[in-house]
């Protein structure tokens, strides 16, 4: 029945705040009564929940644990920019299969693993991906942007992420400058963006997004521990990782517009109220560059300027700042 198995699926998403009857999936689908009830097994066998009520019919109350690829399929099928998908269980980084990918298709797509064996942060550092826990992703965009815009993209798809963290968890999140996401001072989030073009333009902007999404705080390890958080830990609240999906998917995309027809300028004023920098004396490194002191204004291009104890302001593109 498995042939049934994304028509069904994608009925009972649509309409997961009711019941749908036996009677009518079968009609809407023009199969018979025994292959929805076959199908309705194969989705409890592959850990979805369904509640089925006599009379009323069934709902779906509960996704599988792992990802699973014909829900993935229906998420991402919803979205008018991203055009492709490659799901998976295991990769080494889901950044290093989008650049493989990349020469397959022009098209946006969206990688997405359960694990990565070689997850990569900033600065090549190690990033901790357990499975079932967080959503590790790339989102690859294709368009020409001229590379002097390129350097606001983060900060739009900063905002973009902890606006769909505080509305899909509730948690109080905020941005470190440029690209970080934090909740209560510890890291819940954050992505690197890879661009590959020509000397005049860029075509296409590779960013990877790792965001902790059902870590207890003991999943975290050595360092982590005292600087790593989740949406689950910092809420006490389970997060189903399909919605938390769909609704970043439907913000990156907007974001992505607003990246290509405003200016950071449009977005300043928000972006400012969203991040943890203000009045906090910090450590900022850039290269050999570092920096103690208060960030006092960002330019309209982005770039930060902090304060030092001797009155001195120092721009800063992009930094390390130590919390
Ligand atoms: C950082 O804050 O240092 C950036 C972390 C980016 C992690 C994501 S997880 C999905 C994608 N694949 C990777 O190997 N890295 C990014």
């Amino acid at each position: 029945m498995a042939k049934y198995k994304s028509d069904i699926l994608e009925l009972l998403y649509h309409n997961r705040s009711t019941y749908l009857s036996g009677q009518m999936i079968a009609e809407q689908l023009s199969i018979s009564r025994t292959a929805v009830w076959k199908t309705i097994e194969l989705l409890k066998q592959q850990g979805f929940s369904l509640s089925s009520v006599q009379n009323k019919g069934y709902q779906l109350t509960r996704f599988p644990e792992e990802w699973d690829q014909d829900m993935m399929a229906l998420i991402i099928k919803q979205s008018s920019y991203f055009k492709k998908r490659f799901v998976y269980k295991e990769v080494t980084s889901t950044q290093l299969v989008a650049k493989e990918k990349m020469l397959e298709t022009d098209e946006p797509f969206i990688v997405v693993s359960e694990v990565q064996t070689a997850g990569r942060g900033r600065f090549n550092r190690n990033w901790d991906s357990q499975g079932s826990k967080g959503l590790w992703m790339t989102a690859v965009f294709r368009k020409e942007v001229p590379l002097h815009k390129i350097m606001t993209f983060n900060l739009f798809m900063s905002l973009a992420i902890a606006k769909t963290i505080r509305r899909v968890s509730g948690a109080e999140a905020k941005i470190k400058w440029p690209n970080d996401i934090y909740i209560d001072d510890r890291k819940c989030c954050g992505f690197l963006t890879e661009i590959s073009g020509d000397a005049s333009a860029i075509q296409n902007i590779i960013c990877g997004i790792g965001i902790n999404l059902n870590h207890e705080l003991s999943d975290f390890q050595d360092e982590l521990a005292v600087k790593a958080t989740s949406l689950m830990a910092a809420t006490g609240q389970k997060i189903n990782r399909y919605q938390f999906f769909e609704e970043l998917l439907t913000e990156i995309e907007e974001a992505f517009q607003q990246f290509i027809t405003l200016e950071f300028s449009d977005i300043k004023e928000e972006y400012m109220q969203y991040s943890n920098i203000w009045q906090r004396k910090l450590r900022y490194t850039e290269g050999k560059k570092v920096v103690e002191g208060t960030a006092v204004e960002m330019m309209d291009d982005g770039r930060l300027i902090v304060q030092d104890d001797e009155g001195t302001l120092h721009h800063f593109i992009s930094a390390d700042i130590e919390l």
